[in-house]
């Protein structure tokens, strides 16, 4: 199952809204599509998110449309992840350099994949045979175009024959770990636990959790951007001695910047005033809803990337 792919002048992307549930691939025909799925988080995930961009250009070019209002349109749709910057300017630079923006986007479709399974390679290093790994949100293959970053490690390290658990945090507001990553894990066949999110701490108190593999965003200097939620597990994981892994490709870097300047995009509230379709809360409550957190330098083991594993800056 692919997160995306690129089929008769279109980009076909999974409605990752509609999992596990239903299968069901949304066709982009204009760069203007492309936008309304990475706002409505039928894609998401950094590098996904990255891919769908370099296509959404790739839409443009081949609709005849004004690229540099394409590229600052796209650029608009979310603030965090640096890959939807990073993919753009990219293919600003293909076309300066002469090539196709779609031809561009087809490599840094194949790069996905690569960039994922080597990083995967590093990343499993780091894991025994017998440990149980906890991840936060979904940095899987469906927050790529396939394998995964942290779940990349999980699914290097499972291939190796290393027998692993894995502990999925649910993810609230949207969920990406129920839904998301408990799917990848289980179609995988590798075992998996759900907790809702503030069960993490109480676990590895009690000494269940071996590591912690999460994803990121953006990796600036001073720290990491990743969602919501997993800065108090990395406190936890200092606090009870718990390996923190980050596993990000190299597109996620952004090291011209500090972590505190990076934009955390606020999403509706509606989306934590909601548990699905169900209200959880009384008419007239306002509910803050900050989708991403900055975890420090400090807080962070090692970054484990398609190059080998990096000390935190
Ligand atoms: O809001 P989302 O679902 O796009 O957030 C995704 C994450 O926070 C992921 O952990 C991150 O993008 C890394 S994906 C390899």
């Amino acid at each position: 199952m692919k997160t995306l792919f690129w089929k008769n002048n279109s980009l076909f992307i999974l409605d990752q809204t509609r999992l596990p549930d239903e299968v069901i691939y949304f066709e982009c025909k204009t760069y203007q599509d492309v936008i309304h799925t990475i706002k409505t988080l039928m894609v998401r995930g950094a590098p996904a998110i990255g891919v769908a961009a370099a296509f959404g250009m790739a839409l443009a070019e081949i609709a005849g449309e004004d690229l540099d209002k394409a590229a600052h349109d796209i650029k608009e749709a979310r603030p965090t992840a640096v890959n939807l910057f990073w993919a753009v300017d990219r293919i600003i630079d293909a076309k300066k350099a002469g090539k196709t923006a779609l031809n561009e986007a087809l490599i840094m479709y194949d790069e996905d994949i690569k960039t994922n399974q080597a990083l995967g390679m590093h990343g499993s290093q780091l894991i025994e045979d017998g440990d149980t790994i906890l991840t936060h949100c979904n940095a899987g293959a469906l927050a790529c175009v396939d394998y995964g970053t942290a779940l990349g490690v999980i699914r290097a390290a499972s291939g190796e024959g290393k027998k692993i658990k894995v502990i999925c945090d649910e993810t609230r507001p949207v969920c990406q770990g129920a839904r998301l990553s408990v799917f990848e894990m289980q179609q995988e066949g590798i075992p998996v636990q759900l907790i809702v999110d503030s069960a993490a701490g109480r676990l590895m108190q009690e000494g269940k959790v071996d590591k912690v593999v999460v994803g990121a965003d953006r990796v600036a200097r001073g720290g990491a951007a990743n969602k919501i939620g997993t800065l108090m597990v990395a406190l936890a994981a200092k606090r009870f001695q718990v390996p923190f892994y980050i596993a990000a490709p190299k597109s996620t870097f952004d090291m011209e910047i500090s972590i505190y300047d990076v934009e955390i995009e606020e999403r509706d509230p509606d989306e934590v005033l909601y548990f699905g379709k169900c209200r959880v809360a009384p008419e007239g409550t306002e509910a803050l809803n900050p989708a991403f957190d900055i975890i420090p330098s400090d807080l962070i083991t090692g970054i484990i990337t398609e190059d080998g594993i990096l000390e935190p800056l």
